[in-house]
């Protein structure tokens, strides 16, 4: 099986750094998230679910935009809502009537939604639940998971992040998760000043295991947080329509407050979407929050095509199947050549890591071999399914990840 390699996405990291800060940033950027030399930093070609490097490289695509690819790059039907709503009218200056269709939509298909406010990207919506339940409650503090990542807005931030001050940090308390000890524990101490809890459904830290809620434990977080005045968001940026289409709630049985949505919402088109519970429009309708092109009408128009295609497919479902039979592949295949590869998440979105050095190294250099054999793969991160990934592809990934695990074993120090 050849292997590829990246000469002209070199030549055009090496003009990005002379003009953009990083060259690329975020998870895009190479340091710290993948080696340099087996990974292809521009494409200028996508559909279903591949992309094309500027190398002329095919990729399976495990990555899938970090989340917003979820029917298929290029996907006919919500391509076609877009075009036909940007031809009409985008940018505006009053707002589009598919605005209001998309939230009765959202009404309609989550029942945790009571109405729905709209932006770009995640974090506007992370940080609009937050001055929400702030709003509503007349408080403070907000408690949320150490390592859980809601977006860069400073109070987001984890300490130590260049850029962002102490105070920015005042008011948000870190406890581990499915910890419900510490949970009481801060209620206890902190009761009165309490606005609200953030987390996304199940906890999906980077360069780590992933977890899922212990059985009750989001129960008792909502018992707990009701009983002390203070409101539940659910960050579903990640997580929304991969697991439930009524939110990732419906799929652990509970009821949140206020649910943040983007990334897949709309199949790669820009938008976000706050939904919540009737006893907070009046709030989410004092919360100072908008932006210049919050109302750009091609979006609502690709996310009502995205949304009405999952639930044709019953997409979530389909995507945790081919997630099963990917992992499932994959732990029979590292056995076979004699490592221990473990899966955690869920399996529409896994996390995947070789076991037997301890840390993520021996899975970063196997995610390498994949990547430059045609499945881009990263090991800091959780992978996404789409529901363009076929049978095929997963077959044709397998085959891939059988010669990664023959190049490991060959290359210095990687025995298992
Ligand atoms: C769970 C979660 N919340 C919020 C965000 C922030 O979204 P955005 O990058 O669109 O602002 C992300 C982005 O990766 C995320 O994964």
């Amino acid at each position: 099986m050849k292997t590829y390699t990246y000469e002209n996405s070199t030549a055009l990291f090496k003009r990005a750094v002379k003009v953009i800060p990083c060259g690329v940033y975020g998870h895009f950027s190479p340091a710290p998230y993948v080696p340099v030399d087996a990974y292809p930093f521009f494409s200028d070609r996508a559909r279903g679910a591949r992309f094309w490097d500027v190398d002329g490289n095919e990729f399976i695509d495990y990555m899938c935009a970090y989340g917003p690819m979820v029917l298929g790059y290029k996907h006919p039907e919500v391509d076609a809502a877009f075009l036909k709503q940007h031809v009409e009218s985008d940018a505006n200056s009053v707002a589009s009537p598919r605005m209001v269709e998309l939230a009765e939509l959202l009404v309609d298909m989550i029942p945790t939604a009571d109405w729905a406010f709209f932006a770009r990207n995640g974090a506007d919506v992370t940080n609009m639940a937050v001055m929400v339940a702030r709003s509503a409650t007349g408080r403070k503090k907000i408690i949320a998971i150490k390592g859980g990542y809601h977006g860069t807005t400073p109070w987001m931030q984890a300490p130590g992040h260049h850029g962002i001050l102490e105070e920015d940090l005042q008011h948000v308390i870190r406890i581990p998760w499915n910890d419900i000890k510490a949970l009481e524990t801060v209620i206890a101490e902190h009761g009165p000043d309490i606005a609200g809890f953030i987390a996304t459904p199940y906890h999906h830290p980077v360069f780590a295991d992933n977890e899922l809620p212990a059985d009750g434990y989001w129960q008792k977080v909502v018992e707990l947080l009701h009983k002390n005045g203070s409101l539940v968001i659910v960050d579903d940026v990640r997580t929304g329509f991969r697991l439930h289409l009524g939110g990732s709630c419906e799929r652990y049985g509970f009821k949140p407050d206020l649910i943040a949505f983007s990334k897949a919402i709309a199949n790669g088109y820009a938008l976000s979407a706050l939904v919540g519970v009737e006893s907070l429009r009046v709030d989410a309708a004092k919360v100072f929050h908008t932006g210049s092109f919050w109302f750009c009408a091609g979006s609502f128009a690709a996310a009502m095509a995205c949304l009405k295609e999952l639930q044709r497919l019953d997409g979530a479902n389909l995507m945790q199947a081919l997630g099963k039979r990917l992992t499932e592949g994959i732990v029979s295949l590292a056995a076979n050549h004699g490592y221990t590869m473990k899966v955690s998440g869920e399996l529409s979105m896994p996390y995947m890591r070789i076991t037997d050095d301890g840390n993520v190294m021996l899975q970063q250099a196997w995610c390498s071999e994949c990547t430059k054999r045609g499945a881009f793969f990263t090991s800091h991160h959780n992978w996404f399914l789409s529901t363009a990934h076929t049978e095929e592809d997963i077959k044709h990934t397998l085959d891939i990840c059988d010669e990664a695990f023959k190049a490991l074993k060959n290359s210095d120090g990687a025995q298992p």
